[in-house]
């Protein structure tokens, strides 16, 4: 028997008999020949059946096989200077597993909100498989980047009693008598936690009650958020941009067939460099005025602002101090100025926004109780947040980079939708 392989080890087995299994992407026939494409998951390959070699009635099934039909195939692997990936197998042997009903999903074009309701069968094709390849690889770099720095996994809840990043977002559930929230971040545990292992990080999905469509919000969204006892304002900027160049040029190194996939101009991504331009909220707000922009003074910043900001260099840029009435209630206040918080966004080029938040956390309690009154948050729910500060209080900061969001400038796509496998959408739960 030949032995089973995956398409992406073809390269191993030029001139030998292998078994490939997979679906039937497309098909050509010319009198003599069939060309199957066959695609497994690891990657398409052209299948080559020589009428010659094969009695009428299996010829003829693979002439009537529908797209999307499961099938084994036996065969000699071939090089091809011609073939996208290099090779092509000799078909000897060929086997339906299931013939498909019609396939919903040509390979024309289609309408999104068709491909969104089909998504469950849109993840078959090139576009889609290519982006999620890239996220593959990029989620394994922030575990290597972090557990290669020292930084210990530890998970944060799912279900809490805390809102972390303001209450208008919360999503909330029944939870025995009591009101659950899905959490916003995992930063309020990562506080405790980096005061028993002095390096954390949590990675894990995160929900926002966003009420607007846009094509930089999920309901549901992954995050990896770092947070480390003793690390102060500007280092944690400094890791940021670590971080950043490092998860940046794996993608560059591992990515390269995926990126071209989708066209992305991976020149862009290979000048992600350190260091990254760094500048305050109040120049941030200059480079805007500036440029046309309209903001009033210690405003937040809008999508818009951002691509202002972010055209003025071909890098990430870190902008920092924001104004302490923008910001949430556990940023730590700039010393040289409290209506300033130590707290930076990291805006990504081109347009593509905000993909990092985070700051030096507030490390006196009396400030920080203060605060939370000024929010108008219940000082119950943060009594086990606050005995970080009661119990051996440390500066601390950490961040948050958006798993989406960082995909949707990486791999060039337009809206954050086609970045998750199953996005959640204002109106879509399904599929
Ligand atoms: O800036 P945010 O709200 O910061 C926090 O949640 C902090 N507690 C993180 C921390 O310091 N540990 O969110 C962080 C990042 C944003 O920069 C963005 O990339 C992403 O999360 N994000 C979203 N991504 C997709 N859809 C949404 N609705 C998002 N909201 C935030
Ligand atoms: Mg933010």
């Amino acid at each position: 028997m030949p032995k089973y392989i995956r398409i992406d080890e073809v390269k191993d087995y030029v001139g030998e008999s292998v078994e490939i299994r997979g679906w039937l992407y497309n098909k050509r026939s010319s009198g003599k020949l069939h060309f199957l494409q066959v695609r497994d998951g690891s990657q398409t390959i052209q299948c080559v059946m020589f009428k010659g070699n094969f009695d009428e009635d299996t010829f003829k099934t693979a002439d009537l096989l529908s797209q999307e039909s499961s099938v084994s195939i036996v065969g000699n692997v071939k090089e091809d200077k011609r073939s996208p990936i290099g090779f092509e197998i000799d078909v000897t042997g060929f086997r339906v597993i299931c013939q498909a009903q019609e396939y919903p999903i040509s390979l024309k074009e289609h309408g999104v909100d068709f491909l969104l309701n089909n998504r469950h069968l849109w993840l078959r094709s090139k576009r889609p498989h290519a982006i999620m390849m890239i996220r593959h690889h990029f989620i394994r770099a922030v575990h290597d980047y972090f557990h290669d720095h020292g930084f210990i996994h530890v998970d944060a809840p799912i279900l809490t009693a805390n809102a972390c990043e303001g209450t208008t977002t919360l999503f909330s559930t029944e939870y025995f008598g009591e009101t659950a929230y899905l959490s916003q971040s995992g930063q309020l545990y990562n506080e405790p936690t980096c005061q028993a292992f002095g390096k954390v990080y949590c990675y894990g999905p995160t929900f926002r009650a966003e009420k607007s469509k846009t094509r930089r919000h999920l309901m549901e969204f992954w995050m990896v958020e770092p947070e480390a006892a003793f690390m102060e304002h500007a280092e944690n900027m400094d890791l940021a941009e670590d971080f950043l160049e490092f998860v940046v040029q794996r993608i560059v190194e591992r990515c390269e067939d995926h990126l071209a996939t989708l066209e992305r101009d991976i020149d862009k991504l290979r000048a992600v460099k350190k260091p990254f331009p760094r500048i305050t909220y109040d120049e941030a707000v200059k480079i805007i005025r500036e440029k046309g922009g309209r903001i009033e003074d210690d405003d937040d910043f809008g999508a818009e602002h951002e691509t202002l900001v972010s055209e003025s260099y071909d890098k990430p840029v870190i902008i920092e101090k924001y104004p302490t009435k923008v910001k949430a209630f556990y940023m730590k206040r700039d010393p040289e100025n409290p209506a300033r918080v130590l707290g930076m966004d990291v805006i990504a080029p081109d347009g593509y926004g905000e993909i990092i938040g985070g700051g030096q956390r507030e490390d006196d309690i009396d400030i920080l109780l203060k605060s939370i009154d000024d929010h108008g948050l219940p000082r119950e729910a943060f009594s086990w947040y606050l005995d970080v500060r009661k119990y051996g209080s440390v500066p601390h900061a950490g961040f948050g980079l958006g798993i989406e969001r960082t995909l949707m400038w990486l791999c060039g796509v337009h809206h954050l939708r086609e970045t998750i496998p199953f996005p959640r959408l204002m109106g879509r739960l399904s599929p």
